[in-house]
């Protein structure tokens, strides 16, 4: 444990928060110019990251772990979906400036304190456990109340106690964890109790959901890079974790339906196994391990953004666009600027806004 800072230890999708996180801080330190937040980096000095001894999921602890050792800005340029959420919150309370604004799985995320004019009501909702930890480390500060409910729980909607100037929710990195009628009935609850509210939220296609694909974001010339980059990480994530996890991996690499299965239990094994999987039944392995994970719930993935509308006509489209969009590409690496370009050519990664 590193020496003042505070172990978060969450189980479940929870601690995917730390990702997020850390990847705005990081963000900010690295490219101010892009985006900047001077709470989220505050906070982040405030955590121990080693998720290599604690017990969160091997999902969670492998992708941060990826995040970190394959030192490329493009794992956490995901976070700038708070840049495209700031903006749109920001016109929103200009025009709404007592309005009710509500984050919704707000893990860590200290929007509030980007957008703040000093008139907002602002609420926070996560899981309680979610919640206890964030009263922990960021306590609440007037004008915002933090509410430790499901989202899928209606009950929370009483809790939202200002209407009157309008309602606007945000939810970043929340949705693609349900499936898909659960996030029907989430928008169906939301029509229902803020008639006239927007929401603006990030939605991965079938393309940015899955690992294998997901590589496909990056231009055909850095795949072979990135791909060995990832290895050598999940290696290390390896190296360090606990018995357990790596147990709980091979326990659900076991129940998997693949043609073939890993020889053994170790790493050569599974690196192996890993190889020789066909680019279709690798991707069919992660969809299946990332279901597995997540308790054999599906994954929603959008398909079609009138499918809202479909779901109910109380729901107005207002914009559907790539994540990247006006994002200015100038200060960043040639790098960096193929990847936004290619991720929002492939239409992997959206950003919603809708009216109820
Ligand atoms: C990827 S994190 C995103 C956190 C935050 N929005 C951000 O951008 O930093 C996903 C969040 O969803 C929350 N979450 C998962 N299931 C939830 C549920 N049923 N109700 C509310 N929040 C939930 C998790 O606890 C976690 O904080």
């Amino acid at each position: 444990m590193q020496q003042g800072k505070v172990k978060v230890t969450l189980g479940g999708i929870s601690a995917s928060m730390l990702s997020c996180l850390w990847g705005r801080a990081q963000l900010s330190k690295e490219y101010s110019s892009l985006f900047y937040d001077a709470k989220a980096v505050e906070l982040s000095e405030k955590i121990d990251y080693d998720l290599s001894t604690s017990d969160v999921p091997p999902f969670v602890a492998i992708w941060f772990n990826i995040s970190r050792k394959v030192n490329r800005p493009e794992f956490r340029l995901g976070t700038l979906r708070a840049k495209q959420f700031d903006d749109r919150a920001k016109v929103y309370i200009a025009e709404h400036p007592h309005a009710s604004v509500i984050n919704i799985a707000a893990g860590l995320d200290t929007t509030f304190y980007r957008v703040d004019n000093g008139l907002i009501h602002w609420y926070d909702l996560d899981l309680p456990a979610v919640i206890d930890v964030r009263r922990q480390l960021l306590p609440e500060p007037d004008r915002v109340t933090y509410i430790a409910k499901s989202l899928l729980d209606p009950g929370w909607c009483k809790d939202i106690k200002h209407t009157e100037d309008g309602v606007f929710m945000i939810a970043g990195g929340a949705l693609g964890w349900f499936d898909k009628s659960e996030v029907e009935q989430f928008f169906l609850m939301l029509a229902d109790n803020f008639p006239g509210g927007e929401i603006v939220f990030d939605a991965i296609s079938r393309l940015g959901g899955s690992l294998r694909t997901w590589m496909d974001m990056f231009p055909p010339e850095q795949r072979e890079t990135m791909r060995a980059a990832w290895m050598e990480a999940l290696k290390d994530w390896w190296e360090k974790a606990p018995q357990n996890q790596k147990d709980k991996l091979n326990d659900m690499i076991a129940e998997l339906k693949t043609p073939t299965k890993p020889n053994g239990k170790e790493w050569s094994d599974l690196e192996a196994w890993w190889d020789q999987l066909g680019e279709k039944e690798g991707e069919e392995v992660v969809r299946d391990l990332m279901t597995a994970f997540r308790g054999g719930t599906g994954m929603w993935a959008l398909e079609d953004v009138n499918e809202f509308t479909r779901w109910d006509n109380r729901i107005a489209v207002l914009d559907q666009f790539p994540l990247y969009r006006n994002i200015p590409r100038d200060s960043v690496s040639a790098d960096m600027r193929r990847f936004m370009d290619y991720s929002d050519k492939s239409g992997g990664s959206n950003i919603i806004h809708l009216r109820l």
